[in-house]
């Protein structure tokens, strides 16, 4: 198959934001910063000050204001109609947001109370959560995890502008901390004149390994994307995840076709919306396509197993400047002995062997080791051993 033509994003008019601040503007901010109203951020704005600063999250120059919050809201789209489709805002307290000056700067620290950012406050708004969850996670119901966040956070959005203090390493991945000018850089070193993206947040499996190559088969490389980032307590931590990465790079990926990175963002849970802004963050990383598979950034039974898919017939043709490469449910078919998807079996449900990630839980909780039909056994050893350590 002919992969479609699209130029390299560097060639592309997308233009990277960048919101580190300069040793200048950095010694400008920490004389103020005993001067400055302080909030602390949770792990989720942390990580979206993060991915604003490297341009991961371009054109977005900080937290939203009001008439980008509603068009993205509302239409999935800032107020100058550049595709947008999940709300990045720094939410406070009403008594917090009371004490803060339109016009000041705001510091802003970490979890754990290191100072890493700086606000330019130029608006205060309040928003609607329930239409939020509605319009962005399609539910109001609170057991999402997503619009958990929203109904817990405050009433009050703050914006504006913000520089991130200075790029530390990643305490975990230094190795894998790509940030987009470098992927961007390394892919048009390699000459890779098309590359698809994969977002991830699970132990890789089979299935995983399947779409990823049917779409490696069409294009020049491979971003192999892992979210890092906050997650659900219940999925598996970065670390055990990006070790079944390395293992699988080491065994079963022609290395020179892959660079593997990390996604520092945090999980929204938002489905078909998370999709599109997954495909984006992707885009600004350098990815000319990106991997939808099924219920793509799904949780419980909120969204159809093709509604990430569906949603992006909404954009206008080239109008997200990266392409969607769509794949049904795939599964091991025992009848020809491969993985497959219902596009290219001849089988029968019987014949099908697909695992939830529960039920992987599960077995890997009970000393069971999934089977080489769901994953590699490579892979499941690791998993299994991860499984003994923290329990
Ligand atoms: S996600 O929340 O990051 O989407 P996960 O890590 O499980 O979760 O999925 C990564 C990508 O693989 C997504 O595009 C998802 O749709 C796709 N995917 C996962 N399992 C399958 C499967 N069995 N068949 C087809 N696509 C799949």
């Amino acid at each position: 198959m002919q992969s479609p033509v699209l130029s390299h994003p560097s060639e592309r008019e997308t233009s990277l934001v960048n919101r580190i601040a300069t040793p200048e503007q950095k010694a400008e901010f920490l004389d103020k910063a005993d001067h400055l109203p302080r909030i602390q951020l949770d792990a989720r704005s942390t990580s979206d000050l993060e991915m604003i600063a490297i341009g991961g999250f371009s054109p977005l120059t900080g937290f939203i204001n009001q008439a980008d919050y509603n068009g993205v809201v509302e239409n999935m789209r800032l107020a100058n109609s550049t595709p947008w489709s999940i709300p990045v805002t720094l939410s406070v307290s009403e008594e917090v947001a009371a004490s803060l000056k339109e016009g000041g700067l705001v510091r802003l620290d970490d979890p754990s109370g290191r100072f890493v950012g700086i606000l330019e406050l130029q608006e205060k708004y309040h928003y609607d959560k329930t239409n939020e969850a509605q319009k962005v996670y399609r539910t109001t119901e609170d057991k999402h995890p997503g619009v958990k966040v929203v109904y817990d956070q405050g009433e009050v959005n703050l914006a504006g502008p913000v520089w991130l203090l200075q790029r530390d390493p990643h305490p975990q991945f230094p190795s894998y901390q790509i940030d987009p000018a470098q992927s961007r850089a390394q892919m048009q070193e390699r000459g890779w004149k098309t590359v698809v993206g994969f977002q991830t947040r699970n132990p890789i499996h089979r299935a995983h390994e399947y779409i990823i190559k049917c779409a490696l088969e069409t294009v020049d490389g491979l971003f192999l994307h892992p979210l890092v980032g906050a997650t659900k307590s219940d999925d598996i931590p970065a670390d055990v995840r990006m070790r079944c990465y390395e293992i699988m790079l080491e065994n079963y990926f022609p290395q020179q076709r892959v660079i593997l990175a990390i996604n520092p963002a945090a999980m929204r849970y938002a489905g078909p919306r998370e999709a599109i802004f997954h495909a984006l963050v992707r885009k600004n990383y350098g990815c000319t396509h990106f991997i939808v598979g099924r219920d793509h950034a799904g949780v419980g039974d909120y969204y159809g197993t093709y509604d990430a898919q569906q949603i992006f017939e909404e954009f206008a043709p080239g109008e997200l400047g990266i392409e969607p490469m769509k794949f049904e449910h795939a599964f091991f078919c025992t009848r020809t002995q491969s993985m497959a998807t219902a596009k290219t079996s001849p089988s029968s449900k019987e014949e099908r062997i697909h695992l939830s990630g529960t039920k992987v839980r599960g077995m890997l909780r009970n000393g069971e080791l999934p089977p080489p039909e769901f994953s590699r056994p490579e892979v499941a050893a690791e998993l299994a051993r991860a499984m003994q350590v923290t329990s």
